[in-house]
């Protein structure tokens, strides 16, 4: 059974003063990098939104032409957040676990996920679902906490003997639990390197199209100094695949 942290009273206050989620979209700044690995015009099209949190990507699905859109979360108090914007009837939020989540097959056109993958302990069932979810032709973008972020025990910056700023890597090829203490203690998180994140989805049968370690650019580090840090290891991992033939 999967943590649910995010129903966890002193986690939820804390995460929902993020930017990302005060704000929206405009509030995650590796939003314009991710929304540039999805179709341009998704007129007509199905989507799946994994981990959908506060909806915000499902309504941007619909206001960039989607159909049909499904957001899936295992939390309570997020889909409550979701659900609290103006109804949308092509929009259905539904509360699942995504490591025992069963999808219809050839139903989607393009499957999505931020920043929720990391939680899953199995992650190559989910895959496997989202690849024979998709229809030919059809894409898969996601987010995850980059491989080098989720590898340490301790994942925080520290001062070395010399008085440099660094990441204490360490574990990175030892994959699994991490418990850290982000907004509330015991937090838990699943390391995998980025071998296997690109090994999963090609043994699921998905072609890779693009891949972004990304970390902040120079206008956002002018306008947030804090975040030059980010420079010394990549918060994320961007992935595109498509689906290119029929099962
Ligand atoms: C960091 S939030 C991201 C929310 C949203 N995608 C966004 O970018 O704003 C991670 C989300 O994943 C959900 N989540 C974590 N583990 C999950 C699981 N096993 N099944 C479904 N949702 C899960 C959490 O409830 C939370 O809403």
């Amino acid at each position: 059974m999967a943590q649910n942290i995010y129903d966890s009273d002193d986690f939820f206050k804390e995460y929902i003063q993020l930017p990302r989620q005060t704000i929206g979209l405009d509030g995650a700044p590796e939003w314009p990098a991710l929304r540039s690995l999805l179709p341009t015009d998704l007129t007509g099209m199905k989507f799946l939104d994994l981990g959908c949190g506060f909806g915000w990507v499902s309504r941007w699905a619909r206001d960039n032409g989607a159909v049909q859109v499904l957001g899936v979360d295992l939390s309570e108090n997020m889909l409550a957040k979701a659900r609290g914007f103006p109804a949308d009837e092509a929009i259905t939020y539904l509360r699942a676990d995504l490591d025992s989540l069963e999808l219809l097959p050839n139903t989607y056109n393009v499957a999505f996920s931020s920043l929720t993958l990391h939680y899953l302990t199995d992650l190559p069932r989910l895959i496997a679902q989202v690849y024979q979810a998709l229809e030919a032709g059809g894409t898969f973008v996601f987010s995850v906490e980059h491989p080098l972020f989720t590898a340490p025990r301790r994942p925080e910056f520290i001062k070395d003997s010399e008085g440099y700023t660094v990441y204490p890597l360490d574990g990175y090829l030892k994959e699994g639990e991490r418990i850290t203490n982000w907004m509330a203690d015991g937090v838990m998180k699943q390391h995998r390197t980025l071998a296997t994140y690109v090994n999963t989805l090609i043994e699921a049968g998905f072609t890779l199209c693009a891949m972004d370690e990304w970390g902040p650019s120079d206008e956002l580090i002018a306008e947030h100094p804090g975040w030059e840090r980010s420079r010394i290891r990549p918060p994320f991992l961007l992935m595109k695949a498509s689906k290119l033939f029929q099962q």
